[in-house]
Parts: C-alpha cells; sequence; structure tokens
C-alpha cells in the first residue's frame, strides 16, 4: 500500500538526501514539502527543498512555505556544517518551480483535515516549529496523523549542538515537547541511530556510480564529512535525516525501543535535551519508539540504489 507523507524539511544536504529517497520510492506518496527555518534561514530552506524536487524532475510536488522562528526563542542556523546555502557542495541552478502562497502550518492543518484519518505520516527532519505550531492552532489534527517519524535528539550519543542536545530539538524545544506530548505515534530518529549510518570512501564512490543524482548526493557528502571527520574522528558524516524515510521503506533495519522520552526546556545548561528512558526506570508511560540501531550497509544499498533510480 502507498503511504501518504509530508516531509517537513530545513535542507540541509542530509534533509536533500532524504527527500530525493522518498521521491524514488513508489511506496511513498509526498502529498507536499514543508519548510522551516533550521539549518539555514527559511528563504533559503524553502529555496533549497523546490532545487531538491527539481533535480529529482518533480516540479509537480507542491512545496510551502513555514515559520522562519522557533515557538518562543531566537534561530539558531547551521551554517557551520552545511555551508552558506545550506546545500554547499554542489553547484545547482536556482528554481523555476514557484513556492505555493498558502502557509506551510495551513497546509498541514488543511491536508489533515481533508484526508481520511490515519491516512497521513508526517516526517519532520528539521526543529519541529511548524508540526508544534500547527498541533498547538488545531489540536484536532492529532487524531488524525498516522504517525510522525522524526529525525531528532539523543540518548548514549547525547548532544552534537551543546553536550546534551541535538540540534533539531535544542533549536526549538518548545515545539519538540508539544510534539512528543501530542498523544501521536511517533518513531523517533537519534544520533544513537544516525551516527551508525556514516558515509565512506566507498559508499561515495557507489553513489557516483549510481548516475547524475547520485554524483551530486556525493558532493554533497564530500562537503560536509570534512566537518563531521574533524568533529568526531570518524570515517565520514552521518546521513541523518535520510533515516527517517529509510525506516518507513524498510523498518527491518532499524532496532528500538517503546520508551517514554521527555524534552527539557527550561535548564539553560541542558535546554532541548531528550531525556530518552531507554533503560525504563520510571513508570512514565511510552510515548515514542526510539531507534538505537541500524543495519548501515543495508540502508546503504537501498539508497544507492534508489538514487539510482532517479
Ligand atoms: C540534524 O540537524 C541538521 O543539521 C541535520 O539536517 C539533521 O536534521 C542532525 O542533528
Ligand atoms: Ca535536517
Amino acid at each position: 500500500m502507498v503511504q501518504n507523507i509530508i516531509i517537513d524539511t530545513d535542507p540541509g544536504q542530509d534533509d536533500a538526501v532524504a527527500i530525493l529517497l522518498a521521491l524514488a520510492s513508489p511506496e511513498l506518496n509526498v502529498l507536499g514539502i514543508t519548510a522551516v527555518a533550521g539549518n539555514v534561514p527559511l528563504d533559503l530552506t524553502s529555496k533549497n527543498a523546490r532545487i531538491v524536487c527539481e533535480l529529482a524532475g518533480r516540479t509537480d510536488i507542491p512545496v510551502y512555505a513555514g515559520c522562519d522562528r522557533p515557538m518562543a526563542r531566537d534561530l539558531v542556523t547551521a551554517e557551520h556544517v552545511h555551508g552558506k546555502t545550506g546545500l554547499d557542495g554542489a553547484e545547482l541552478p536556482d528554481p523555476t518551480m514557484r513556492l505555493q502562497d498558502a502557509h506551510a502550518v495551513d497546509f498541514l492543518i488543511e491536508t489533515l483535515r481533508t484526508e481520511p484519518p490515519g491516512s497521513v505520516t508526517l516526517c519532520p527532519l528539521g526543529p519541529l516549529t511548524n508540526i508544534g505550531t500547527a498541533l498547538r492552532r488545531a489540536p484536532d489534527i492529532a487524531d488524525r496523523i498516522a504517525r510522525i517519524v522524526l529525525m531528532g535528539g539523543g540518548y548514549f550519543e547525547v548532544g552534537n549542538i551543546t553536550p546534551a542536545a541535538e540540534f533539531n530539538i535544542f533549536v526549538d524545544p518548545e515545539a519538540a515537547q508539544l510534539v512528543f506530548r501530542a498523544g501521536v505515534p511517533l518513531t523517533v530518529l537519534p544520533l544513537d541511530c544516525t551516527h551508525k549510518a556514516l558515509t565512506t570512501r566507498a559508499r561515495n564512490d557507489a553513489f557516483r556510480a549510481a548516475g547524475r543524482i547520485g554524483e551530486v548526493v556525493a558532493g554533497w557528502t564530500g562537503f560536509f564529512e570534512r566537518f563531521d571527520m574533524e568533529k568526531y574522528g570518524s570515517e565520514g558524516a552521518p546521513l541523518h535525516d535520510p533515516c527517517v524515510i529509510s525506516w518507513l521503506l524498510a523498518p527491518d533495519l532499524f532496532q528500538g525501543r517503546e520508551i517514554n522520552v521527555e524534552i527539557e526546556v527550561e535548564s539553560p545548561l541542558t535546554r532541548g535535551m531528550s531525556v530518552a528512558d531507554w533503560w525504563r526506570v520510571t513508570d512514565r508511560a511510552p510515548n515514542a519508539l526510539f531507534i538505537g540501531h541500524v543495519d548501515a550497509e543495508g540502508f546503504f544499498q537501498m539508497l544507492t540504489e534508489r538514487l539510482g533510480r532517479l
């Protein structure tokens, strides 16, 4: 059965690869892409989302611009990882596709109210501002969302932007708290999983061999892996956001636990920490499938094969 999804995103090279993977997959029907401020400001994320659609030849996908800043805080961006444009590493033409007139939050609410209940899955790949705002403005949509499958947080791997917090949750912890408390079925792909989905020279060579789009992807990974290799001393860079789409396509590649996850919004020291009860030491009810492991070989094989189809 084909799954209807909405990708909420702040591209970002790894977001871009996630979008391409979704567009290459007949099991998924992308109803729309909603852009949010995150890795770079909104004008760039909403432009980059269209660049990626055009790269895939999918000018039919509606792209909406959403919130340009977190619900309660100033925006923090990550040009130090993704470059000035957010998509540094490959030369791509400016988009000719227009942005949709509607605001991303209105599109989310409208779509969830119109489509049959339980038929739309949300895939947030950036700060949760658009989703949190939609849930606050229209709490009735919570019951209509099939599942939220998001990249964010960390438990054993803890933080990548502060010692305690992962970037997407750190940027808008209030929105994340709303999402984690919404009672919607939730799958979380945290750093514990995504730090196992590492590029290597062989994996980049395989992208390049997969054709025109694979070459673009290898350009992107080549750009941002320099930063991650220096930071983590790892062989390559984590492909965070494609894990979300990959979980939808092949959940057997992943392992996790149904646990309780709460978001810290108060402490200045640990703002945006995802407090994951991995060892189930509290009696707080589970609210998320928190993924701790991915079969990296299987993940890269599927990704490379799918990119070759575009
Ligand atoms: C997340 O932050 C962004 O830099 C990436 O696109 C990913 O969504 C990883 O912490
Ligand atoms: Ca992202």
